[in-house]
């Protein structure tokens, strides 16, 4: 059985103070659940505050958003995976639609960070979403498989029964427009497919999340559709009473 991933992606949102208060609400109120798994992923500058109220909590993980591909070196204003790794962090983000939009990331490059998080020790969250154009030329089901195949390929078989993915539509971030249960399962199992071509029955064991719009309303739905193991959640994360009843749907 694939435990269930909370997954909150906070962006750049929330510095250390209002990190640490977030978390003491959260976890003030939150018990923990056996078949879930929660993860942050705060703004580098609040990791350290948002994770000290939950050292004591080992169903609650941190990661970092971000991290270059090289473990060290001149890169003014990049973050490192062994750096992330010894500041406490277990898992990173790689690939996030606003990193591949935004800043122009490529499909080399998250496969070279992918390979970084495992040298360092961390466990990459690779996401993958086709943007609107792309759906409405029929292209989503490549485009995803691209990605996937792209982000995974400087990974052993091991590694990559290990990571985790989340299938992110590019049209559904912070629209207020989730994926349909269906559609997402629909890519889902696209995913679980590629991933068959790349490590075969192992691929059952890969946590496959959605992300885009998830609410504490149409999270449920989402939840109960084939092959969606999580979620990966922006804006309704950013508020504990939100997040809370996002973790115990
Ligand atoms: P959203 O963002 O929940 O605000 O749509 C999701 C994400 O970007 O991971």
């Amino acid at each position: 059985m694939r435990p269930v991933v909370f997954a909150a992606n906070w962006k750049m949102n929330h510095g250390p103070t209002a990190a640490h208060g977030f978390m003491r609400t959260f976890l003030e109120q939150y018990d923990r659940h056996m078949d879930r798994t929660v993860l942050f992923f705060p703004p580098a500058l609040a990791f350290a505050a948002a994770r000290e109220p939950a050292v004591e909590r080992p169903d609650i993980g941190f990661g970092v958003q971000n991290i270059h591909w090289a473990d060290h070196g001149a890169f003014t204003g990049e973050l490192a995976a062994p750096m992330a790794r010894d500041a406490g962090a277990d898992y990173v983000l790689v690939g996030h639609s606003e990193r591949r939009h935004i800043f122009g990331e490529t499909d080399q490059q998250c496969a070279d960070k992918c390979a970084a998080a495992e040298r360092a020790g961390l466990t990459p969250l690779l996401c993958v979403g086709e943007t609107l154009d792309q759906r409405e030329r029929g292209e989503t089901e490549s485009v995803v498989t691209r990605q996937l195949k792209a982000g995974l390929s400087a990974l052993t078989q091991c590694d990559i029964t290990t990571s985790i993915i989340a299938y992110e539509p590019v049209w559904a971030i912070g629209t207020g427009r989730n994926a349909t249960p269906d559609d997402a399962a629909q890519i889902h199992a696209v995913l679980r497919n590629a991933l068959a071509d790349l490590i075969s029955d192992r691929a059952a064991n890969v946590s496959i999340l959605y992300g885009g719009s998830v609410t504490p309303t149409n999270v449920r739905d989402l939840l109960a559709a084939p092959n969606i193991d999580g979620v990966l959640v922006g804006g309704a994360s950013l508020d504990p009473t939100k997040w809370l009843s996002i973790c115990t749907a």
